[in-house]
């Protein structure tokens, strides 16, 4: 089996909104289901900004039969001026590597160092961020905050 990421596009927002829906409960305290209406915006907001503020990628999983899309993941900085990630993973999906391999794929996709702020009670996401080779850098009250250093790929000679 494979993962493979591929920049988002308009055709795959409807896609991010399902996963986003399914996973909402463990990413904010605010549940409510996202509209089509209320996504379409978030992403008119969000398409027109630089790759070095906003990235957006939609993974897909497969073999030899077929391949499905697993699940999203997303850099936006916010702020304080620093790269935070956003992902999820389609709840038929999860435990088979892609939280990780998502956590892992951004963080080559940025060159810079990236964060992730995660529910203290999201084991999973912690886990998968961990694995991914993230640090703690911080917490608050609920969250904990992570950071993945920029890693500079070193030329091979010869
Ligand atoms: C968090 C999330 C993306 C992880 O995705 P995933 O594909 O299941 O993660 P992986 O398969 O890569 O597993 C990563 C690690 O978490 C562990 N894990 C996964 N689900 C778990 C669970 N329910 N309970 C305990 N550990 C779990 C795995 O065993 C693995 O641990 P290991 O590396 O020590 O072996 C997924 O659970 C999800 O979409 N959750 C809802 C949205 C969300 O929370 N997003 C993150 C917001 S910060």
């Amino acid at each position: 089996m494979f993962f493979r990421g591929l920049i988002a596009t308009a055709a795959d927002i409807e896609t991010i909104r399902r996963i986003r829906n399914a996973g909402r409960m463990n990413m904010t305290g605010d549940v409510s289901e996202i509209s089509p209406e209320r996504q379409q915006r978030w992403w008119a907001s969000v398409s027109e900004l630089p790759p070095k503020d906003f990235v957006a990628v939609v993974y897909w999983s497969g073999d030899d039969a077929g391949s499905m899309c697993v699940g999203y993941g997303i850099l936006s900085r916010r702020g304080d001026g620093r790269l935070y990630v956003s992902l999820a993973v389609d709840p038929t999906m999860r435990r088979t590597g892609a939280g990780r391999f998502i956590y892992e794929d951004l963080a080559m996709r940025a060159n810079e160092p990236i964060y992730a702020e995660i529910l203290k009670t999201n084991e999973p996401s912690i886990r998968a961020a961990i694995g991914a080779g993230f640090t703690q850098s911080g917490d608050s009250e609920t969250t904990v905050f992570y950071r993945r250093q920029h890693k500079v790929r070193k030329e091979r000679r010869g």
